[in-house]
């Protein structure tokens, strides 16, 4: 990983893989140009759900969200490049979908805030600790593309 190159972490929530938008979605992100580093299906916990989100664990929607969360399987995908962490978060839009702007994946599939499909990361250090509560290191995998110079300079 170069000096310059940021992981994010990017659950595709279970509104996402119910409504079979999750080829939808990481294709927006890949797209980009982002390299997928990890990827795996998983059925959260409800201890790894609360740490996920557990800066919001005095707030209001807490229990809903957890619950939400955990009530099925997500896709979580680390996501490696340069600016990574702000590059997906203005590729999925606002958090509330009412005022993501159309062509963000939450302004062109989601409607309502705790349906809004997609999270990711909000800084490099939230994304180290995220990244460490979904994936082992052997899991995150570092290779080659050929197209990168098509990509970055
Ligand atoms: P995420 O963490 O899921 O990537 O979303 P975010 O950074 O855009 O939003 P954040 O403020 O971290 O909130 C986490 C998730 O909690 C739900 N939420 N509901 N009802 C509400 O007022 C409310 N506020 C937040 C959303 O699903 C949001 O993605
Ligand atoms: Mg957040």
């Amino acid at each position: 990983m170069s000096e310059d190159t940021q992981q994010t972490l990017v659950l595709i929530k279970p509104d996402g893989v119910q409504r079979g938008l999750v080829g939808e979605i990481i294709s927006r992100i890949e797209a980009r140009g982002l390299r997928i580093a990890a990827m795996k299906m998983t059925h959260l916990d409800m201890e790894t759900a609360s740490n996920h989100y557990g800066v919001h664990r005095e707030r209001p929607f807490f229990k809903g969200l957890v619950d939400f969360i955990i009530s099925s399987p997500l896709v979580a995908i680390v996501l490696e490049g340069p600016n990574a962490v702000d590059l997906v978060r203005r590729t999925m839009g606002a958090t509330n979908p009412v005022e993501a702007q159309p062509g963000t994946i939450r302004g062109d599939l989601a409607i309502e805030i705790g349906r809004n499909l997609i999270h990711g990361s909000d800084s490099t250090e939230t994304a180290a600790s995220e990244i460490q509560l979904f994936f082992d290191a052997a899991e995150i995998t570092t290779y080659e593309r050929d197209v990168q110079p098509w990509i970055t300079e």
